[in-house]
Parts: C-alpha cells; sequence; structure tokens
C-alpha cells in the first residue's frame, strides 16, 4: 500500500495521489501537473461486482518518463507505459502502451513515436 516514487520526478503540489487502500508506482522522470489525480482504488467495485470480493490491492503504474497533462484522472489499475503522454483533461481508463500521446474522454491515442523517423507521428 501507498506511493512508490522514483528518481527525478515532478509532482505538482496541486497533483493528487489517491492510494487509499491501493498502490501508485511512480518510475523514473515522471511528471505530474496541476490537477491531475492518480487514484488506486475505486468504491463502485462493490457494487457493481457484488459476486466477486474486492481486489485486495489494486496497483496503479506510471512507468519511466510519462507525462500527465493538467487535469488529467488515471483511474485505478491502469498502467502507463514508458515515455507516453497523457493530454490535459484526459480519462485515462484504460492501459497505455509505451510511446503514445493520449487525449479525451473516452481516451484515444493520437500519436505514437517512430523509433525509427525519432518522431511523433500522428496516428
Ligand atoms: C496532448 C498534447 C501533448 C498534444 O500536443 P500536440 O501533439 O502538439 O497536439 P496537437 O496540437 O497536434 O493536436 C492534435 C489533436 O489533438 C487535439 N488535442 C490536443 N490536446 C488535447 C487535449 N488535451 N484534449 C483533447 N484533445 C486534444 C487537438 O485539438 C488536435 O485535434 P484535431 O486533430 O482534431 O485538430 C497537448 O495538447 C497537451 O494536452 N499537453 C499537456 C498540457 C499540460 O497539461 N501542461 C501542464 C503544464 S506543463
Amino acid at each position: 500500500m501507498g506511493v512508490e516514487i522514483g528518481n527525478n520526478c515532478f509532482i505538482s503540489v496541486g497533483a493528487w495521489l489517491d492510494h487509499r487502500r491501493g498502490q501508485i508506482l511512480i518510475g523514473n522522470n515522471v511528471n505530474i501537473t496541476n490537477g491531475a489525480k492518480i487514484l488506486s482504488h475505486d468504491a463502485t467495485f462493490g457494487r457493481l461486482n457484488k459476486k466477486t470480493s474486492m481486489p485486495k490491492t489494486i496497483i496503479t503504474r506510471l512507468d519511466n518518463d510519462v507525462f500527465i497533462g493538467m487535469n488529467a484522472i488515471v483511474l485505478a489499475g491502469v498502467h502507463i507505459h514508458e515515455n507516453s503522454i497523457i493530454g490535459a483533461g484526459a480519462v485515462v481508463s484504460k492501459d497505455v502502451p509505451s510511446n503514445c500521446v493520449v487525449v479525451g474522454n473516452p481516451m484515444k491515442i493520437i500519436k505514437k513515436y517512430n523509433m525509427n523517423t525519432e518522431e511523433w507521428e500522428a496516428v
């Protein structure tokens, strides 16, 4: 339980890391900007899954070099892989692969980093 934070991270004082009953794992060089909310619990689980017991610990992961834009919400259990960028105001309800730019609600991938050209390309 709790929050683990790697090296060289910037976490705004206005960001919210809600680790009640869960765990948030943050890698190195991660930037979490003002108003962003990272959740690792969800009280709706018991209402929606009456026959299944609550998972013991929900883990939310932000891998190395992830950027979370202003007022984005990362829902409990999501894994954002390395070097991905979450746009301002996005609601991240699913795992995000590495090297992507994600925006909106519902979230969508709008760009991917091309390792060969070393450019971000629209998808
Ligand atoms: C997501 C982001 C990184 C994309 O930047 P970009 O690659 O330069 O994006 P573009 O300007 O090329 O926009 C591409 C499309 O995505 C849309 N878009 C960009 N950011 C968006 C956002 N946050 N939410 C919804 N749509 C967004 C654009 O309107 C555009 O749509 P279109 O193709 O229909 O015209 C950027 O817009 C963003 O949100 N940055 C975070 C800002 C922030 O929170 N800063 C904190 C202080 S440092």
